[in-house]
């Protein structure tokens, strides 16, 4: 079968290498893809959310599979319009990957399926919003309703920086139209957790938890980003925890969908904090998550085509149990410098020839240039990913080989999954 997976990220040239090791897989496109995917699979010169050529190529190359990597493709449509031509597509629809696109939506849809989650308003004017926050001593969370590249979210730790985020929002529009709804939630605290499950609109199969590091440099300090690191499975989950999650948090937001007439076939996304009344979901995504895929794919045994199928057809089957990699997970991200904020690109990247095996190097801002070899396009470049009988051995192997990666300005953070050690 032919498979297209659609974006540019470390993430889709992670589900590009899952889905070349399956038996039943002849051939691999990523549009439009990276250096790292077009080297391994082939690179289509069409933008994840360019729906009409996506379609045409899907059709015209009779694609049996068609996976959404970013939220981009998913809010254009790119799903509902590859199901109307009969195309298989692991991912959601529009109207169902709202549970991503706004927060408003999804905290509804949380509090009418009964969803553990942290209190909140939605406002569109600043009085209100702001009276909300005093009454909480301003230990709140302030959040532009739409997209915001990760970055719409302000956490605040008194009155006068809770007035600042909505007033920044509702008022200076720092985020656009994304910012002219705004979520104001109670602030919680507590470790946070990945989860992923595969959905096919009724059964949930939920996947290893993961944990990211959101920030930019070491100890959790400097400006949000995409995701600067990632391990699997993190400190302080449990079998036990994933069952609980999948009954409290992930079922009922599947059913509410479906009884509100719309279905869900994709890889769900819950970003919970663990309480200590227990967890609660602070996110859905209507994605893997990334870096969180490039920990935990290495560690999927099963069929990844197979499952992705499954789920595209609605129809998971009877429950299957994944059969996962017992080993120990670590994905340390390289970026530009200047990331998350303004950064150059076009850079030749060194050093990936001397790279030793076992190490796993997915790419997401990197180019080929006939002539010049690889060179940076983006803020996150590489992941580098390693896989240990422990935590300290994966992370020791990946941190011993991101030094040899040499680019201009090349950064990563050095305490990914140090917490585990720790612990
Ligand atoms: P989100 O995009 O909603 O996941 O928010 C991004 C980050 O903001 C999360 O990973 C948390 O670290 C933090 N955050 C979001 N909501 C809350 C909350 N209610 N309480 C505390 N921290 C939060
Ligand atoms: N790493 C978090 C995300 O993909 O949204």
């Amino acid at each position: 079968m032919k498979i297209l997976v659609v974006g540019s990220g470390a993430r889709e040239h992670a589900l590009a290498w899952k889905c070349m090791q399956s038996v039943l897989t002849d051939r691999v496109f990523v549009a439009p893809g990276n250096g790292g995917t077009g080297g391994m699979a082939k690179n289509i010169q069409i933008p994840a959310d360019d729906v009409a050529n996506l379609v045409r190529f899907a059709k015209r190359e009779k694609v049996g599979l068609v996976v959404l990597g970013p939220e981009s493709a998913v809010a254009a449509g790119v799903g509902d319009a590859l199901r109307e031509e009969g195309i298989p597509v692991f991912g959601p629809g529009r109207q169902a990957g709202r549970i991503e696109s706004s927060k408003s939506f999804a905290k509804d849809l949380m509090r009418r399926a009964g969803i553990p989650t942290a209190e909140f308003g939605v406002f569109h004017e600043t009085g209100p919003a702001k009276a909300w926050a005093r009454e909480r001593e301003g230990r709140v969370v302030v959040k532009a309703d739409g997209l915001a590249m990760g970055k719409g979210v302000i956490v605040c730790g008194s009155v006068e920086e809770a007035e600042g985020a909505v007033d920044a929002m509702l008022v200076d529009h720092a985020f656009g139209r994304a910012g002219a709804t705004v979520v104001v939630e109670e602030r919680l605290e507590g470790p946070e957790v990945s989860l992923m499950a595969v959905t096919d609109g009724t059964r949930v199969l939920v996947l290893e938890p993961a944990r990211d590091f959101k920030r930019a440099l070491d100890g959790d300090q400097g400006p949000n980003t995409g995701g600067m690191g990632a391990y699997s499975p993190p400190t302080g989950t449990s079998a036990k925890m994933l069952t609980e999650a999948v009954s409290s948090l992930l079922e009922p937001a599947v059913r509410q969908l479906a009884e509100d007439g719309i279905e869900y076939r994709g890889l769900l996304y819950a970003g919970l904090m663990l309480t200590a009344d227990g967890p609660r979901v602070l996110e859905f995504n209507a994605r893997f998550g990334d870096p969180e895929a490039q920990v935990v794919l290495p560690r999927l045994r099963s069929d990844t085509v197979r499952l992705l199928l499954e789920s595209a057809r609605g129809d998971l089957g009877p429950v299957p149990e994944l059969d996962w990699d017992p080993r120990h997970c670590v994905g340390v991200v390289i970026a530009s410098g200047g990331y998350p904020d303004s950064f150059e690109t076009g850079f030749p990247i060194e050093g990936l020839a001397t790279i030793p095996p076992g190490i796993l190097v997915f790419h997401a801002g990197t180019r080929y240039v006939p002539g010049r070899g690889l060179v940076t396009s983006g803020g996150r470049v590489l992941t580098l990913v390693a896989l240990g009988d422990s935590v300290a051995a994966a992370r020791e192997a990946v941190l011993a080989t991101v030094g040899r990666v040499r680019f201009n300005g090349a950064f990563h953070r050095r305490d990914i999954a140090q917490e585990a050690i720790r612990a």
